[in-house]
């Protein structure tokens, strides 16, 4: 039976097949679909699986969940929480769930998210400062700028934007602060725009680009979220059971590479040691060492499957 909602062709779930073949292999499994957004990815999984199959949707954006309470209400076979990854553990607790045969992240912001100027994501549409996913917890992007200093924006901005004029972007933006000129995204855009040396403002992504996606990943504690998010997947597989990450950036991908290849290879001994002595096993193992990318053909009809990297992991015991 197809699930359709109103809502969901507003994100256009990118690799759809892949994503769901990797981590949703049995009918009858339960499976947890850690960034249910607008649900396209657990449609899918749910489509695959038997009516003994379950799926939990987790997501930290109260909209997202409310979409998610419609999709409980058409299929029992799914519950939804409104929680952060990183409380997958509590999660699951709370659902009266043990080890799961998969979970699947879809990492990052969703399109109505991004579309909706009053959240703050994009300055394509004027809106308040904000970029919370969550935004009945912690503080917007306009008030955390008022409490940090140019070196840990700078630094900021260079780990989470791979942005080169990190110092100087930082520099304009405090000083906007300073003038209470730095709440809306139309003047984010503007100083990052005028903060950037002039070759560095045409051809390619407009260059404030970088510093919005850095701001978010910071406000949301994105990579923490990844840790605690990730770990707690693993731990929480059965045997057999599968991990899927889609990440759309470097950096993302990097700490979800690095995350599974420590228990792929878990031995901390020196290179020098004949035979290994720390007596660490591996738990998991990869299923493709090579993240997967769209193809030419999705690229071409959603252009944001362009950045998206897939990896795929199993546990072992
Ligand atoms: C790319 S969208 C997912 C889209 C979804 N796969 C679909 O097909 O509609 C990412 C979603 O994950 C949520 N999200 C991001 N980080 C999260 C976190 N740490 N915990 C829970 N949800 C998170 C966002 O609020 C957003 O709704």
């Amino acid at each position: 039976m197809a699930l359709h909602s109103p809502d969901v062709g507003r994100h256009a779930p990118v690799l759809l097949e892949p994503f769901v073949d990797a981590y949703c292999a049995d009918p009858d499994g339960c499976y947890v679909d850690a960034t249910f957004g607008r649900g396209g990815h657990a449609r899918a999984v749910l489509e695959r699986l038997s009516p003994k199959g379950r799926l939990l949707g987790l997501d930290r954006d109260p909209e997202a969940v409310r979409e998610g309470e419609r999709l409980a209400a058409q299929d029992g076979r799914f519950c939804i929480r409104h929680a952060a990854f990183a409380d997958l553990d509590a999660a699951l607790d709370a659902a009266g769930w043990g080890q799961v045969h998969g979970v699947g992240f879809d990492l990052g912001v969703s399109s109505p998210q991004l579309d909706d100027a009053g959240r703050g994501f994009s300055f394509s549409n004027d809106g308040p400062l904000d970029m919370r996913m969550d935004s009945s917890s912690g503080k917007p992007v306009c008030e955390r700028l008022q409490r940090i200093s140019e070196r840990e924006l700078a630094d900021i901005i260079r780990r989470f934007g791979d942005e080169r004029f990190a110092g100087r972007i930082a520099r304009a933006i405090l000083k906007a602060v300073q003038e209470g000129a730095m709440t809306r995204t139309s003047q984010l855009e503007n100083v990052v725009f005028h903060a950037v040396p002039k070759q560095g403002r045409f051809g390619g992504a407009h260059p404030a680009t970088r510093t919005f996606q850095a701001l978010r990943i910071w406000v949301n504690d994105e990579m923490g979220q990844i840790d605690s998010g990730i770990k707690a997947a693993m731990r929480r597989l059965l045997p057999g059971g599968r991990l899927a990450v889609i990440s759309f950036h470097s950096g993302e991908d990097r700490r979800v590479r690095d995350l599974i290849e420590a228990e792929v290879h878990p031995c901390i001994c020196p290179p020098d040691f004949p035979i290994c002595a720390c007596g660490r096993v591996a738990s998991m193992r990869w299923v493709q060492k090579k993240p997967i990318r769209a193809t030419d053909d999705e690229v071409a009809v959603n252009p944001r499957s362009r950045s998206a990297l897939l990896r795929i992991a199993e546990r072992l015991s």
